[in-house]
């Protein structure tokens, strides 16, 4: 029986590539929304797209937020998964940056679902933090367990930086979302998915530069030695796990209209200094070499997670840290030596 036809946004990125390239080894078909006529070639000439790219057709939406810009692209399309998400990124207006446009995405997105039948589950990318206020950081708490029921509601602005109104911004879009299928009660189930801090190998990272970005610039440094200030909550998820969710979030068997929380090593989470313990027990002679320096530190904020209901629901358990550690380490030694190579 020939699969769905799912839409998926966010498909340039780092976890919703791997979304898609997933969805397409799966057998489904995809439908991938992109913002830029560009973005297409980028995508199909990756190498992981070989073979596959007969799967999938791309449609370009340079507003993801335009009220019916969904409209003309859901005919038969089964299940949605939309990661599609702006950075946490400093700005001189957060609320209009950070804060709206994951918001009117949503609005726009899940009014074109009520008016196509055969959309059946849409699938959000919303994240852990929507389960605690920021300035829960702060606090002395380290024994609560935050399940998939907490949501933050300490969302009102004014946000004084970038990661204050992304936290605010995630856990409105969750509180939407709640909202839409509450009045509007759709044809269609919801699965909102809340990853914790996502690493492990990235597709896009071809050198040293696009390999420090994002999450991956406030942990890996500890390999090159530095000493770290800011604390880092010890919640790590692999993400092919992530991606993995994502594409069996769309199979019925998978209950809807509920949000499930992706992280592992749970309930007690990790310490980021272990980092260097992956390092010493898997790359020795980089240790020994210098190439990866054990002297470095990050500080660990613990936080504990139940993420129980998400490994029963999708028939699996999440990849234990020293693994995903022991992937995202490999990638890095590999970046290394092809820029020494090519000195
Ligand atoms: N990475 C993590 O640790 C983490 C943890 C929890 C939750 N999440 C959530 O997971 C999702 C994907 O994250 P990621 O790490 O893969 O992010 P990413 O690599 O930055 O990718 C973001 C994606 O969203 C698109 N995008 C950005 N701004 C947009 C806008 N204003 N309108 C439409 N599309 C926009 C980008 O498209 P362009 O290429 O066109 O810019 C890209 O495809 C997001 O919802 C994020 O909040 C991530």
């Amino acid at each position: 029986m020939a699969k769905e036809t799912v839409l998926i946004t966010g498909i340039t990125g780092y976890i919703g590539f791997k979304v898609l390239y997933i969805a397409l080894s799966q057998g489904y078909r995809v439908r991938g929304v992109v913002r830029k006529e560009e973005q297409i070639s980028k995508i199909t000439s990756h190498p992981l797209m070989e073979g596959l790219t007969s799967g999938v057709e791309f449609v370009v939406i340079p507003e993801l937020g335009k009220s019916g810009a969904f409209d003309p692209v859901l005919d038969g399309i089964s299940a949605i998964i939309h990661l599609a998400s702006p950075l946490a990124k400093e700005t001189d207006d957060y609320s209009r940056d950070i804060v709206q446009p994951p918001l009117d995405m949503e609005s726009s997105l899940l009014e074109s679902a009520l008016n196509a039948p055969s959309v059946r589950r849409v699938v959000i990318t919303s994240s852990a933090v929507t389960l605690i206020p920021l300035s829960w950081l702060a606090s002395s708490d380290v024994d609560t367990v935050f399940t998939s029921r907490d949501l933050n509601t300490d969302t009102a602005p004014p946000y004084h930086n970038a990661m204050e109104a992304y936290w605010a911004s995630k856990a409105l879009a969750r509180k939407h979302v709640h909202e839409f299928l509450s009045q509007k009660k759709p044809h269609f189930d919801i699965i909102q998915l809340l990853p914790s801090v996502v690493i492990g190998p990235d597709d896009w990272a071809t050198d040293l530069e696009s390999f420090f970005v994002g999450t991956r610039a406030m942990i890996m440094p500890i390999v090159q030695g530095k000493v770290m200030e800011a604390p880092l909550v010890g919640v790590p998820v692999f993400v092919d796990d992530v991606a993995l969710a994502h594409v069996d979030a769309i199979k019925p068997s998978v209950s809807g209209n509920k949000d499930y929380i992706l992280s592992s090593d749970t309930p007690d989470g990790i310490e980021w200094n272990s980092t260097l313990d992956v390092a010493r027990k898997h790359f020795p002679r980089e240790v020994e070499s210098g190439l990866l320096q054990c002297t470095g530190s990050l500080p660990t904020r613990r936080w504990k997670l139940d993420a129980s209901d998400s490994e029963k629901a999708f028939g699996w358990k999440f990849t234990s840290f020293e693994n995903t550690m022991r992937k995202q380490l490999q990638q890095y030694i590999t970046l290394v030596k092809d820029s020494e190579a090519s000195i």
